[in-house]
């Protein structure tokens, strides 16, 4: 023990470190807590009593001559760096830049929102469907031309196997094994054979909006659209419903809004109307619900939809549909921060 406490405290004399790199490494080998000092202070438990005071006091010495010696040597290579490479693990990251939303994606959160406030829950269902679920229950007649080659992707035929051209599917599923009263919205991505242009795109999502229950009525359509328009598009929208058609509701309506960027006055996003047209809705017709296994005689029930890439180019001003599917990061990053 003697001998070695010698051989070291030698050593320490005749240190000849070249840099502050290597007066660390000195350090860790004689001082840190696996260094030659350290084990030292181990092996002297062993050590036998009568000697322990001595050997003791020795090893004490040792230590502050360690210290002082590796800290001399540490003071004159000061100003120089410890870590010779580039890498310092105590330095703080560099910032990852924050990701954004989709606008598609702000858009369906915000509907979701709206409608869930109102007790709506959301349905899923599957986008390859069979025909039954996307035409057949919704009243289609065999010969309707939303069946035709050139709207739907058909993946098999007879029995026919499609991608949903609409959302309404996934209200035929719920219907089917639900009791009411139903409230519920299906937010998903539809599919229809059109070809691509700033207006129409083969692939685009919708939501659609059921509600059933007993003395279910049009105010009630029009009360709950209402509240909708002026929660996304602010309190002061009005809203308008012009008759239409569609094979599973009737009366069926298209809603419009009052142009929120003129304020009804008449501009290019509006055409001059003073109105923009963003939904499609109506009475569930009887034939559907009795389809589905819900008795027409005792329940009514209303049914909107709309696609969620026209509302946000209405939201966003944005003019052309492609940019949403084209990733461009000058496109996206413009929705930093909104969520
Ligand atoms: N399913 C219709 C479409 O895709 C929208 C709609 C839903 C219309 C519900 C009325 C009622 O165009």
């Amino acid at each position: 023990m003697i001998e070695k406490i010698k051989q070291i405290a030698d050593e320490l004399v005749g240190l000849a470190p070249k840099s502050a790199a290597e007066v660390e490494d000195l350090r860790i080998k004689y001082l840190s807590k696996k260094g030659l000092i350290a084990s030292l202070f181990n092996d002297f438990r062993s050590v036998p009593s009568d000697i322990k005071k001595e050997i003791g006091v020795k090893l004490n010495d040792l230590k502050n001559q360690a210290t002082n010696r590796i800290n001399e040597l540490a003071e004159s290579f000061k100003g120089q760096t410890v870590v010779e490479n580039d890498l310092d693990l105590t330095r703080p990251g560099t910032d990852i830049p924050l990701g954004s939303r989709h606008p598609l994606s702000l858009v369906k959160n915000e509907i979701i929102s709206i409608f869930t406030r109102l007790g709506f829950t959301i349905s899923d269902g599957p986008e390859v469907e069979d025909d039954w679920h996307v035409f057949s229950a919704l009243n289609f007649p065999p010969e309707h031309p939303a069946r035709d080659m050139q709207d739907t992707f058909f993946i098999e035929k007879d029995p026919d196997i499609i991608l949903r051209t609409h959302t309404s599917s996934v209200q035929v599923r719920v219907m089917e094994h639900a009791k009411p009263p139903i409230r519920t919205i299906s937010p998903g991505r539809v599919f229809r054979n059109e070809a691509i242009s700033a207006r129409a795109h083969c692939i685009f999502h919708q939501i659609e909006g059921l509600y059933i229950d007993k003395n279910v009525s049009f105010a009630d359509l029009r009360q709950t659209l209402l509240y909708f328009a002026r929660e996304f598009f602010g309190q002061e929208t009005q809203i308008r419903l012009r008759p239409s058609f569609f094979p599973f509701t009737e009366p069926s309506a298209e809603m419009d809004v009052s142009c929120s960027l003129c304020k009804g006055k008449g501009c290019n996003v509006c055409k001059y109307t003073g109105w923009l047209e963003v939904l499609g809705c109506g009475m569930v017709d009887p034939n559907v619900l009795d389809n589905c296994g819900i008795d027409s005689k005792t329940y009514t029930g209303f049914a909107f939809g709309m696609g969620i890439e026209r509302i946000t180019m209405l939201k966003y001003g944005i003019k052309d549909l492609r940019l949403y599917f084209e990733n461009d990061y000058r496109f996206l990053k413009q929705f930093q921060g909104a969520v």
